[in-house]
């Protein structure tokens, strides 16, 4: 039975070839200096960024510029970026980059005038923002998180080996989002698919909980079988326009909220992958694919019914003659079979993780309580060593 909730997404997105066309006009809903934020400099080599600091300037745009946003962006660059927007009396955060980029700018935007620390506000202790908030535009680069039009902001801490994220309310979202699939072309193919890994991951793990019928996971059928269709398309043919933007949208619908609403959802995926990114600063999605089949085997009895029925609708396997188990650890191994094929890491060994650190990546872990199984930290240590491969 579907939840009470409430829902409002404020982002307004411009989707297609020419969509930066419209990046003029939304400038003129805000003042004159604008902190550009990039990453480390792809946006320079691809053309991205000659593009828009000529549409700054044609709207007489003072640029505080901001680039070196790594991936995985950490607590020591926001503090430097609050800097300068305070510095720079920044009336408006523009985005130009993946995942990283747009979460680093909506710090920015929470951080700048917040009194106490940031880190400690935000991030520790979750807090809600009651400070002023600087608005933030996004102009996408890659594709996988949702940043574009959502309210998550994740900060990794290299010093206390913790990677958090805040899910801000719609007053943080992006006021606006400007996606061209072909700006994602020249993403590196190690990028571009763990980007694809992160929109199935997105939807699994919000899929993967309750036992209630909602329409929520008719919707996310449709959503993994399109993506699934795509990303075989992408993975040959990487400038497939017709591929690319449905991954595109498939990736904003993911994790635009929309999905989320009236039900319950697990994310314990992101969370164990999350702190292994504290201890390794590996790629999002890597993290993500590298625990997954180890996590879903583990889970699965919890949670039969349901993967029974993502084995049927979503990899179509054949019920006929079958248990349950047999039908649900089918759809788990053709699952499997296209995460090889598409060239996902498949342990965490290959990320960097060593035995010395399953410990304290188990206990970086948070624990969430809306999946099939409340895990224990013995349970997520059972997950992380079938991680470590053979
Ligand atoms: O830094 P540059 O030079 O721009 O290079 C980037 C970076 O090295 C490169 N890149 C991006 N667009 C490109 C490109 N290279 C060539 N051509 C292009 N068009 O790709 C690399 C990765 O970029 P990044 O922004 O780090 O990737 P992604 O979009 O996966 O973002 C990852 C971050 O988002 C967080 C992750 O935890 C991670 O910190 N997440 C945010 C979420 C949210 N806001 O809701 C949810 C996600 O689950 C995720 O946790
Ligand atoms: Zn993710």
């Amino acid at each position: 039975m579907l939840g009470n909730f409430s829902y409002s997404n404020p982002t307004k997105l411009y989707f297609g070839e020419n969509a930066l066309e419209h990046l003029g006009a939304e400038l003129t809903h805000y003042g004159k200096n604008v902190l550009l934020v990039y990453g480390g400099g792809s946006i320079k080599k691809n053309g991205i960024y000659d593009q828009v600091v000529s549409i700054l300037k044609s709207c007489d745009k003072e640029i505080i510029e901001d680039p070196g946003v790594m991936p995985n962006p950490t607590a020591e660059k926001l503090y430097q970026g609050c800097q300068r927007a305070r510095e720079g009396k920044v009336d408006l955060i523009l985005a130009v980059g993946g995942g990283s980029v747009c979460d680093y700018a909506k710090a920015v935007s929470v951080s700048t005038y917040c009194e106490e620390d940031p880190w400690d506000k935000y991030y520790l202790r979750m807090e809600d923002v009651d400070n002023k908030i600087i608005p933030v535009g996004c102009v996408l680069t890659m594709v996988g998180t949702g940043s574009e039009m959502n309210g998550g902001s994740v900060i990794t801490n290299h010093e206390q080996k913790l990677k958090i994220g805040h899910v801000f309310g719609d007053n943080v979202f992006p006021k606006f989002s400007i996606l061209n699939p072909t700006y994602t072309f020249t993403l590196p193919r190690y990028q571009m698919i763990a980007g694809f890994f992160d929109i199935m991951s997105h939807i699994l793990e919000q899929y993967f909980s309750g036992e209630d019928d909602n329409t929520s996971d008719y919707i996310m059928e449709g959503l993994l079988k399109s993506l699934i269709h795509s990303t075989k398309i992408a993975v040959e043919n990487p400038t497939d326009y017709e591929a690319r933007s449905n991954i595109m949208w498939i990736a904003t619908w993911a994790l635009n909220t929309l999905v989320a609403k009236g039900k319950s959802t697990d994310w314990m995926v992101h969370m164990i992958g999350q702190s292994v990114g504290a201890y390794t600063d590996a790629t999002h999605g890597m993290t993500l694919s590298a625990i997954s089949i180890p996590y879903y085997r583990f889970i699965m009895p919890y949670g039969l019914q349901k993967f029974k029925r993502y084995a049927v609708n979503v990899w179509d396997v054949s019920p006929d003659g079958k248990t349950d188990e047999q039908i649900a650890g089918e759809g788990l191994t053709r699952m499997e079979r296209y995460m090889r094929e598409i060239g996902l890491v498949m342990n965490i060994k290959e990320l960097g993780v060593t035995e010395e650190m399953l410990d304290g990546i188990a206990r970086g872990s948070f624990i969430m309580d809306g999946g099939y199984k409340v895990l224990s930290n013995d349970d997520i240590l059972t997950i992380l060593k079938d991680s470590m491969g053979e």
